[in-house]
């Protein structure tokens, strides 16, 4: 049961409008759009194309939280879930079940970086996004330059990229900080301490200094709202705190904001100093939030406010330069903050159901699929699959912000040998992302999650994400999965009949 009473706050009258009754159309049928036309769905020449990953989920580990967080889940045996998809609290499920090899070096891409990025431009990428880790480049505080050896491993990476021919797309904070940001300062710790900026600033002024000439695609953060909420309220990442409530988040929300306009600037400076475009904006996560029963105002617009709290309220907060967190008392202005979004990023990974209960107008669930029909596409984490959502919160974002939109990621998790889940998740994914483009909708690139399987975070190395399998038990052997060859015609001839049809979805149109 996850509760946000800050969304629902203030709204118990309302809960008298449950009694209502409200039709809709039954949710299994419009997984997919109709489309206009027939194939082939082809994109344009300049889309960027590729896969994305992240740092601490796929390289050797830095003494960053995450790390921590792993050797005290070591030390203390808590390799617990809550079921599938549902991380318990301060565990990492099944982390003890592994190698240590595999702990320590997650997927060995530190070793097998250059194989990793031919075999993406072999599958036909153009473009790749990856993290920067502030761990490495910062390991220690008292530093006043990057390290040496983490500048010289990012030169290698991005060496390995051009060699490719993949245009980087560089993450600043992929959920991984120093742990020596956790020290406790003036009774506080991480993001939270008076010092943090001036330490991001640090390793900002590195990035630009060192890799500036290299890099024209930043994404400053990934999912916000993702790190505050599991970090903060869920306690399932680092700092593994449960606040209860909401609006004690808000100094959390509005540094990142601070971190990010700080970032903006930066980088823009930098380039603009060089001579150089560049685009800077970050990511978010994103879900199609719909009520469970459609015919339950009360889920209709729990589901509403959670979707406004938790995908545009910080989007909102860039583009006005004010914070103000639905369902919250809270508001700030963030001087310098407005503005600072050259594009905005979407991470998409399908439907989440809001279940609400008139006796208690200010709980309510989040269902990750819908319990009564077991005919639902899920992924292996019990994620529900509906592909149309991506359209929709694409229009969504365009019609909020008209700003160039970039899908960052979007995946699903398929442990399955024949990979047909994944395929079929790919075409349909793609379908409506030309969809958006031929109804007007600026979106440059996709990049698929994820390149290779790796570290899903709490819920360890079990769920597989990857276009490219990782064979764990035989020296982290890369085998490309049947997505992978798929995803490289869609690239080159869009998406054809034929493929329609090999996954199901000729019917479909
Ligand atoms: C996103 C994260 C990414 C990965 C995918 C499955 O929320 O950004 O690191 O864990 O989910």
């Amino acid at each position: 049961m996850r509760k946000w009473p800050f969304v629902v706050g203030g709204i118990g009258l309302l809960g008298a409008l449950a009694f209502l009754p409200w039709f809709g159309a039954r949710r299994t049928r419009g997984l997919h759009s109709v489309m206009p036309a027939p194939p082939p769905y082809v994109f344009p020449r300049d889309f960027l194309f590729g896969a994305a990953t992240a740092g601490h989920q796929i390289e050797r580990a830095q003494p960053s939280d995450w790390t921590a967080f792993e050797q005290e889940v070591m030390r203390t045996g808590r390799f617990g879930t809550l079921g599938t998809g549902r991380p318990k609290p301060g565990h990492i499920h099944d982390l003890g079940r592994w190698p240590d090899e595999v702990r320590r070096a997650k997927t060995n891409h530190d070793a097998l970086y250059a194989q990793d990025l031919a075999l993406a431009a072999q599958m036909g990428h153009n473009a790749y996004r990856f993290s920067l880790e502030w761990a490495r480049l910062f390991p220690k505080e008292q530093m006043e330059e990057a390290d040496p050896q983490g500048v010289a491993y990012y030169h290698g990476l991005l060496d390995a990229m051009e060699r490719a021919g993949l245009t980087p797309s560089a993450t600043l904070f992929h959920f991984a900080s120093p742990q020596w940001l956790w020290q406790e300062r003036g009774g506080r710790r991480g993001w939270e301490r008076d010092d943090a900026l001036r330490h991001f600033e640090r390793y900002l002024r590195a990035v630009a200094k060192h890799f500036g000439g290299r890099i024209s695609h930043y994404c400053t953060l990934n999912e916000p709202m993702v790190y505050v909420y599991n970090g903060y309220l869920e306690g399932v990442f680092p700092p593994g705190e449960r606040r209860g409530d909401p609006s004690q988040v808000a100094g959390v929300v509005a540094q990142l904001l601070r971190a990010h306009a700080l970032a903006y600037r930066i980088l823009k400076e930098d380039a603009s100093r060089r001579g150089r475009s560049i685009a800077v904006g970050f990511t978010q996560h994103t879900r199609a939030f719909h009520p469970y029963r459609n015919w339950a105002p009360l889920d209709r617009l729990t589901a509403s406010l959670i979707e406004q709290a938790f995908i545009w309220d910080f989007v909102d907060a860039v583009h006005t330069g004010t914070l103000r967190m639905t369902g919250t008392q809270q508001r700030q202005e963030i001087p310098g903050l407005k503005g600072t979004q050259d594009y905005l990023g979407i991470n998409y990974y399908g439907r989440f159901y809001i279940k609400t209960s008139i006796l208690h107008p200010l709980r309510f669930e989040i269902l990750m699929h819908d319990p009564d029909d077991p005919s639902e596409p899920r992924s292996d984490l019990g994620w529900a699959e509906y592909p149309r959502g991506l359209l929709e919160v694409l229009a969504e974002a365009q019609r909020r912000y008209q700003l160039p939109l970039y899908v960052l990621e979007n995946g699903v998790a398929d442990a399955a040998d024949d990979d047909r889940r994944r395929q079929r998740y790919l075409v349909a994914h793609l379908r409506e992302l030309w969809l958006a483009r031929q109804r007007g909708i600026d979106v440059r690139g996709y990049f698929h999650w994820s390149l290779i399987d790796n570290f899903e975070w709490a819920e360890g190395f079990g769920p597989r994400f990857g276009l490219i399998r990782v064979d764990y038990q035989d020296g982290f052997r890369r085998v490309p999965r049947p997505s992978a060859d798929l995803y490289r015609r869609i690239i080159r001839t869009g998406i054809t009949h034929e493929m329609l049809q090999a996954v199901g979805l000729a019917s479909d149109r």
